[in-house]
């Protein structure tokens, strides 16, 4: 600029030369102006020199305040965050003694502790915002009554307040909407300095959802989208404008350095992100370089802050040279704290691989790893992940949709229990849906956990794994008064709290109905279900191929509706027989049946199995997506693929994509789901057919595969099935009813549609556009099915009127998106649950599944029961999974499906003996967990 300029004014002063006289005097003048200048420049830069020189001289070193802020430093820098077991009994010493007026003695509970250890006739007595005693009778209240308010749990359980330790509440909060996504920072692959707690939504209404669940503690991490997302918190699950009042454990707590929490990630999620970026990482070992890449960064930090620390020990430091501050990066600083032990590093990893090289990392840096989240491959690492102490917390049975949750166990948390390893239970929320973290320790339960185990994962190990078990995790005198009072036995199916206290106020109290009326009080002392045994088949009594069965020890048949010979079902427990002749199930009973199965015994040697406590029920079926049309829906090329057909003069046919025998077939038809109705994929409007199959198929080739080829026309009406071509909702809905109309000519299947022959089956939450299908239900009188149905039940009176039936997906509602904002959430916030509001209004009710995360097909009983809760009786959650779906579809299925269980399969606690379908006996004591494909002890499996 300035050199531009004067060449500017030099070329104006040559322009115009009147003479060269002038020009040669111009040019000495020039010449003596030039030296002038560069004297004087000269002169001047000495003069800053030597002012600069000065300067040094009179101080060499940073400011004393500088200095001084450095040296604080220095000493944080040799503290760590510490677990102030002495926390308790402090704050029980500093509770003054003249203001017991805000006692709350919560008499006769039943205690579960942290550790699982149940006591019964306890009194707890809160004061403010801890426990205060827990004394172990009920007779000790009379002492402290003047003081407090009293309440009687009536002999309920009463448990610490659950924690979940890997939730993503407030930073991706419900309904999910772009505008509040705040989980990853993806602007790179490490942002160890991003901090969820600037994104979190101290009012995200899964906050009381979560707190309903008897959820009071969550960790809030970032995502794991990139390697080092960023700094989690915890925060007790009671809404508050401030953030800040809602963590946990603050310095001020801790009266040090608080505990911290780093969120890492490696494996599948951080490829897939930068799989497109310039830089990547696009490789696991990508990923590795740059999570060494940024350690490397940070430790030449830590060096430079030692040496800084070390050359300002002494006292007369100020009067050695320091010529620079203490040395800080915003950026680095994060991890530094990792490496000099100040932060609990969490681990998103699934894989052996990103367990090893992670562990590598943890060596070559020096850092601890606190736990590693979800690790589904954790149990094939039990002695790595003892000798580091690194706790597991992960989910009870997670599995499918990626090819990292694929080859998963049913047993993984026994595994890691039995080998002693600490195991932490976690929902993932919204991922998982963080109201039923229970539903996690249920699950693990059946699958062989102990119930003290079950009960710890929730509680004592997570608490521990925070740092935090010196004031969550167990009710002990001091701790924070986070209780839960059950309604029943936690690791009962539908458990629900009836009370939840954070800090000793009450942020969930049940309505009155559902203190007093529809959980009937012998629930209260029900303990733990009876856990499942896997029992030996013994082929003698029992097996594939067989004809003929004698089974003894049946309590219950659901198969025939009104059994005169298995009524008075107190009485009948375990002293009925069932008896298969021929392929078919020909009775169920005590006296007429067991007449039977005697002389078929004595004369026909037909074989007996005996079963404890059995259940007779028909085949389940169901409504699902993707099941039999792939495996893995994030990787395409494991699935049939998603079609783009917008041309609504062409049908797609699901009956041509169907594949058996793989894990999700396999895994349902081992626990009894013998028959599924999938529609093609597609991310638009118009499926295509749906058909009806059986899941213990071999191929299209069994005769009996494919039981209802064209089953129904399947579309989905809502922001998710918005293409280019078919862009808005109202569009969705005019296609819908031109096929059903205008259209109807044009092809077979549409005018079987119109005419209410062939079932049209929508998927749809939202209110107003249910509220179209039913106006187009009487308009056409087509046979609509609402599929997701999450607002259904605000327009429930209609929908009976019409009988326009519901197959809701999922049976226990999440608000997840804008659509499923209404939906009941069910107790305790709602007295009804949205399947218990839509049955009492008398709409016909399915259970569907769409593959998705800690929802499984085989688990559909549970939940069918689950979501019917109080209202249904066991045969209105069995119809939802079987009858039905084949009075919406026109299908026989359930009636010629028999599956005998052992134990009560409307709870935990149940297996599966014998499936009986198409003629034959197909499983006896069936291993719940298929065989993988690849090689086995015993030889190659195919
Ligand atoms: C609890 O108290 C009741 C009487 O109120 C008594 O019958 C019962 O045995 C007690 N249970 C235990 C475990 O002490
Ligand atoms: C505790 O509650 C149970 C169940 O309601 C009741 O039977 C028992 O009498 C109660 N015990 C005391 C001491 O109140
Ligand atoms: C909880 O609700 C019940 C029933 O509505 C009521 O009787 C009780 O006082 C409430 N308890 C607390 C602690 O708010
Ligand atoms: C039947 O007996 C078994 C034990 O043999 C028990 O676990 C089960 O609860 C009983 N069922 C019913 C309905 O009483
Ligand atoms: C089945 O139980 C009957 C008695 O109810 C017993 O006689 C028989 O040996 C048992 N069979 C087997 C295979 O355990």
């Amino acid at each position: 600029m300035k050199q531009l300029s004067d060449n500017v004014i030099w070329r104006q002063h040559g322009k115009a030369p009147e003479d060269w006289g002038k020009l040669i005097r111009y040019a000495g003048s020039l010449v003596f102006a030039v030296a002038a200048i560069f004297y004087l420049q000269n002169a001047i830069t000495n003069v800053f020199q030597w002012q600069s020189h000065f300067n040094r001289l009179e101080d060499q070193s940073i400011s004393l305040s500088e200095l001084e802020y450095g040296r604080y430093r220095c000493l944080q820098d040799q503290q760590r965050p510490m677990v102030d077991y002495g926390l308790a009994s402090k704050r029980l010493a500093s509770l003054s003694k003249d203001t017991i007026s805000n006692r709350v003695i919560l008499k006769n509970t039943t205690i579960i502790d942290g550790d699982g250890k149940t006591s019964s006739n306890m009194t707890i007595v809160l004061r403010g915002s801890i426990i205060e005693q827990i004394h172990s009778s009920n007779e000790f209240i009379d002492d402290l009554a003047d003081g407090g308010v009293i309440m009687d749990a009536a002999g309920r359980y009463v448990s610490p307040g659950l924690i979940e330790m890997h939730s993503h509440v407030g930073v991706r909060s419900l309904p999910q909407l772009w505008a509040s996504e705040d989980v990853t920072e993806t602007s790179a692959p490490v942002t160890s300095w991003a901090r969820a707690i600037d994104g979190y939504k101290s009012n995200d209404l899964a906050i009381d959802l979560i707190a309903s669940g008897g959820v009071t503690t969550s960790l809030v991490l970032t995502g794991a989208q990139n390697i080092i997302s960023g700094e989690g918190y915890v925060f007790k699950m009671k809404r508050n404008d401030s953030p800040y009042s809602m963590l946990v454990n603050t310095s001020h707590d801790t009266n040090g350095k608080p505990q911290r929490y780093l969120k890492a990630a490696l494996g599948e999620n951080v490829k897939k992100t930068f799989q497109h970026r310039l830089g990547g990482p696009v490789t696991r070992e990508g990923v590795s370089y740059h999570l060494r890449h940024a350690l490397e960064a940070a430790k030449h930090l830590k060096q430079q802050q030692d040496v800084w620390c070390d050359s300002t020990k002494t006292k007369n430091s100020r009067n050695r040279l320091v010529h620079d501050p203490y040395p800080e990066s915003l950026e680095l600083q994060t991890l530094v704290d990792l490496l000099r032990g100040d932060i609990r590093l969490n681990v998103h990893c699934y894989e052996t691989e990103d367990f090893y090289s992670l562990f590598d990392h943890s060596d070559e840096f020096g850092f601890n790893v606190s736990a590693v989240h979800h690790a589904l491959a954790s149990h094939l690492m039990i002695d790595e992940l003892k000798s580091r102490q690194v706790a597991v917390a992960t989910f009870a049975d997670e599995w499918g949709f990626k090819p990292e949750l694929y080859d998963t166990s049913f047993y993984l948390p026994k595994y890691l229990v039995d080998a002693g390893i600490p195991l932490a239970l976690t929902t993932d929320h919204p991922a998982g849906y963080g109201k039923l973290l229970t539903y996690q320790a249920q699950v693990a339960y059946h699958y062989g956990v102990d119930a003290d185990h079950a009960i710890a994962s929730l509680t004592g190990v997570p608490a521990k794994a925070l740092g935090l078990d010196n004031r969550i995790g167990y009710i002990r005198p001091g701790f924070d008064a986070d209780l839960v009072v059950w309604n029943k036995h936690p690791l009962q199916l539908g458990a629900t709290p009836l009370l939840v206290s954070i800090n000793g106020d009450v942020v969930i109290n049940a309505t009155e109905s559902l203190w007093t009326g529809i959980h009937p009080a012998s629930d209260q002392s029900k303990g733990p279900p009876p856990q499942r045994t896997q029992k030996q088949n013994d082929p003698s009594a029992c097996s594939p191929g067989q004809n003929d069965l004698v089974v003894q020890g049946i309590t219950s048949d659901f198969f025939n509706d009104n059994n005169p010979d298995m009524e008075d079902k107190q009485h009948t427990n375990g002293t009925g027989t069932a008896v298969i002749r021929n392929g078919e199930l020909v009775c169920v009973g005590k006296h007429h049946c067991r007449t039977l199965a005697q002389s078929l015994v004595r004369e026909n040697h037909v074989p007996v199995l005996n079963v404890t406590d059995g259940y007779v029920l028909p085949g389940l079926t169901l409504l699902t997506r993707q099941y039999g049309l792939g495996e893995i829906p994030y990787e395409d090329s494991t699935m049939d693929g998603k079609h783009t057909e917008e041309n609504l003069d062409h049908i797609v046919f699901a009956r041509n994509g169907l594949r058996f025998g793989e894990q999700h077939l396999e895994r349902c038809h081992r626990k009894g789901v013998t028959r599924l109705i999938t529609a093609p994929l597609t991310d638009g409007f118009f499926h295509g057919m749906g058909a009806a199959f059986r899941t213990g198929a071999s191929s299209v080739l069994d005769i009996n595969a494919i039981t209802c080829p064209e089953c129904a026309l399947h579309f989905t009406i809502g922001h998710e099935a918005k293409t280019k071509a078919i862009s808005t909702i109202s569009q969705q809905l005019q296609l819908l009813e031109e096929i059903l109309t205008v259209r109807a000519t044009s092809r077979p299947e549409y005018e079987r549609a119109a005419r209410g022959q062939l079932p049209v089956v929508v998927t749809t939450d939202h209110k107003d556009i249910i509220a179209q299908l039913i106006k187009l239900k009487r308009k056409t009188g087509a046979n609509i099915i609402i599929v997701g149905g999450a607002e259904a039940h605000l327009v429930a009176r209609e929908l009976a009127e019409i009988e326009l039936p519901v197959i809701l997906w999922p049976g226990l509602c999440l608000p997840l998106t804008w659509d499923q904002r209404r939906c009941l959430v069910g107790p305790p916030l709602t007295p009804l649950s949205n399947a218990e509001a839509l049955l009492q209004a008398g709409v016909l009710l399915g259970l569907g599944n769409w593959d998705y995360r800690q929802r499984h097909a085989e688990d559909a009983l549970w939940e069918a029961r689950w979501a019917l809760g109080a209202v249904g009786k066991h045969s209105d959650a069995l119809d939802m999974v079987s009858r039905n779906i084949d009075k919406m579809f026109g299908l026989r299925g359930s009636m010629e499906d028999v599956v005998i269980y052992e134990g009560n399969p409307f709870e935990f606690g149940a297996s599966v003996a014998v499936v009986l379908e198409a003629g034959g006996i197909q499983r006896c004591w069936p291993e719940i967990e298929p065989p993988r494909f690849g090689y086995q002890p015993g030889g190659w499996k195919v």
